[in-house]
Parts: C-alpha cells; structure tokens; sequence
C-alpha cells in the first residue's frame, strides 16, 4: 500500500487546549511529513536549560536527538545523560550523536524512573544535574514510521506502544476494556464528542472479532462518525487518546516533575515542553506548588504553612512558538514551554 502524506496529529494529535473538554483540539490538518522529526522551540528551550555552563544535563525524551545534539554542541565538557523508551529512536539519535559519544549516556527507559536512572549512572538522585529538558509526547519519526500503529495512513497492526517491550498493545487495550472505559478515554484524552457512540460500537463489533489494525478501527470510528466534509479524519481524536492511554503518557507525570527538581543543582534548571492541554495542567500545577512562597504573617516566629519554595518560575505563562516556526514546522502549533530554577 502507498503512503499517503499524513495528516498530522493522527495518534500524535497535539490538541492544545486549556478550557477543558468542551473545545476543539487544534490539530494541524497536513504537516508535510517526512518522518524527519524537527525539534521545537529549539533557540527558547536552549536559552533557558543554558548549557553553556557545562555539568551534567538530562534529556528525558531524547527522541531523534535534536534537543540534544545542540545541548551537547553548547559546552565541550558537558555531560548528557539521553533517555528515550523507545530502542530504536534511541539507536538512531545513538548514531547521530556518534561524534559525542564519549560525553553521552543512552538509556533505554521510562523517565519516571529518573531517579534509578541517574543513580545506576552514579549521578545521585539529588542536587547532581544542571539541567533537565522533557520534551514530551511523540516524534513525527514515531508517527511516520511503518509498522508502530500509530497512524491510520497505512493498514497496519494497532500497537501504538512507544516501548515495544512492555505493556499491552492498542489492540489488546480495545479488547480488554469495558464500553464505560473506552468512553472516557476517547473524551478524556481525544476530547472526542462521539465517545459513548465509537466505545459502544467497537463493543458491538466485539462479537465478528477484536479490532486488530489501523485501518479497521479507522473505518469503525467513519462510520460511526462520518467525515462530512471535516478538515480532520474523524478518527483523529480516537487515535490520540488511544496513544496516550495505550503509553500511560499523563501518569506519574507529577511525579517526574517532582523527581526532575530534586535532581537539579542549586540554580538547575528545569525545561518542559508539552503539546497537550492535560501535560501542560498537570505541570503548570506542580511547578506552581512548588514554587509557593511562604504565606506566613510575619508575625509568626517561623513558617507554618510548610509551602514548598523549591524553585523559581522563569516563564510565568508558558511560551509559544513563534508564527514563523509553525508555519515552517506545524507539529510545533499547540507547543507549550514551561521553564524553572531549582532555588
Ligand atoms: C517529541 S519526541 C522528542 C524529540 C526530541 N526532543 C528531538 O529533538 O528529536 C518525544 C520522545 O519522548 C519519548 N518518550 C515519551 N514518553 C517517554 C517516557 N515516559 N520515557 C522516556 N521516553 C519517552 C518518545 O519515545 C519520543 O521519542
């Protein structure tokens, strides 16, 4: 079968929406994919994680490589410790990186084990890194690439997942979950407003078989949910809540956050980039809670309200692309940076 040129967003679809589940996702109707992906934000992401001061940075979601090719590029004695869980964008990124190869650490893993990660590095769990990047979702080489499931584009086995190692397939999710848990993910994670419809006819489809292929469930959610003349595959929204439940993206993100600012040093820095309203609550929330300074009345001999005042936020409101990068680069649309200092 040819490869069609893909609609953007499909498993990846980047909705970047703040109100809740009542708004549209905006999810880019065509990219241009090449499979090549391009990193986003570059200039802003490195200007805040500032590298040139050299020490010990973390690339939790190392992807193709690009955030890190210019991390390790800014500092000749800076060290990186490259962490992606899918093997084999961590083998292509480990080829890119091949000429800083004796200042690199590739790590097969999910970042939310960071801290068993840097201590298997001999790094510490605490105060050892200078800067920690998160660069969060999906590649447009994961999206583009034959064979992963992510896309509907080509009719192919519905795995979706980023760790082939581990964990249950799309396909298995479909089958084992009940009609009232597949609802909530197409609404919760695709914001999709046909979620009780598609759940219920991938149940009823049930008795001729499961749903075992792309184009299958792509099929299933057209008719349910027929495209009249939409900009974007009405299976868009199914496939991106899909990924996201299939990889467990928004679990323990908190966590990570948490994890990420007690490995900082003292003036670290923490750089988070999200394309998805849910990722971005959760991290605005967290880096909030831990920037609360004391609300004590002065009175009070010494602090009571045991207010966190683990960092400082250096982007009050998160940053977003400029017109110029998304029209050159579309995945970068719904982009959010959010960035802060270990105090
Ligand atoms: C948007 S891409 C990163 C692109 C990268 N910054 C670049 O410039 O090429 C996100 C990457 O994070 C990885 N990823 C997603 N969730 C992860 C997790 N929980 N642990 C480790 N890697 C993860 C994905 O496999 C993917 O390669």
């Amino acid at each position: 079968m040819t490869r069609r040129p893909a609609l953007y967003g499909l498993a990846g679809g980047d909705g970047d929406r703040d109100a809740g589940p009542a708004r549209q996702p905006e999810i880019p109707a065509s990219p241009g994919r090449s499979g090549a992906h391009v990193p986003v934000m570059p200039d802003e992401s490195l200007r805040l994680l500032d590298p040139s001061r050299g020490g010990l940075f973390v690339d939790a979601t190392l992807g193709q490589g690009g955030h890190a090719e210019r991390i390790l590029s800014a500092n000749d004695s800076l060290r990186l410790i490259a962490i992606d869980r899918d093997a084999e964008s961590l083998e292509m990124a480990r080829r890119r990186l091949e000429p800083f190869q004796d200042r690199a650490t590739f790590v097969h893993d999910d970042y939310r084990n960071l801290p068993e990660i840097l201590e298997r590095a001999g790094a510490g769990r605490s105060g050892s890194v200078a800067g920690v990047l998160a660069d969060l979702g999906i590649s447009s080489w994961q999206l583009a690439a034959p064979g992963r499931g992510f896309s509907f584009q080509t009719d192919e086995p519905l795995d979706m997942r980023m760790d082939r190692s581990s964990g249950p397939t799309a396909a298995q999710l479909l089958a084992d979950s009940s009609t009232e848990e597949l609802a909530r993910i197409f609404f919760e994670y695709g914001e999709e407003r046909h979620a009780r419809r598609i759940a219920r006819a991938i149940h009823d489809r049930g008795v001729h078989g499961p749903i075992l292929t792309t184009g299958e469930l792509a099929s299933l959610v057209e008719r349910v949910n027929p495209r009249r003349g939409a900009r974007l595959h009405p299976a868009t929204r199914v496939f991106q809540a899909l990924r996201i439940a299939v990889n467990r993206e928004l679990q323990g993100l908190d966590q990570f956050v948490l994890d990420a600012v007690e490995a900082l040093q003292a003036r670290g820095r923490l750089v988070l980039l999200t394309f998805h309203s849910l990722e971005d609550r959760t991290i605005k929330t967290t880096l909030r809670t831990l920037s609360h300074q004391c609300s004590c009345p002065r009175s009070l001999p010494r602090c009571a309200c045991n207010h966190p005042d683990r960092v400082a936020l250096l982007t009050r409101k998160p940053l977003r692309p400029s017109p110029q990068e998304v029209a050159a680069n579309p995945r970068a649309r719904s982009a959010k940076l959010r960035a802060a200092e270990r105090l």
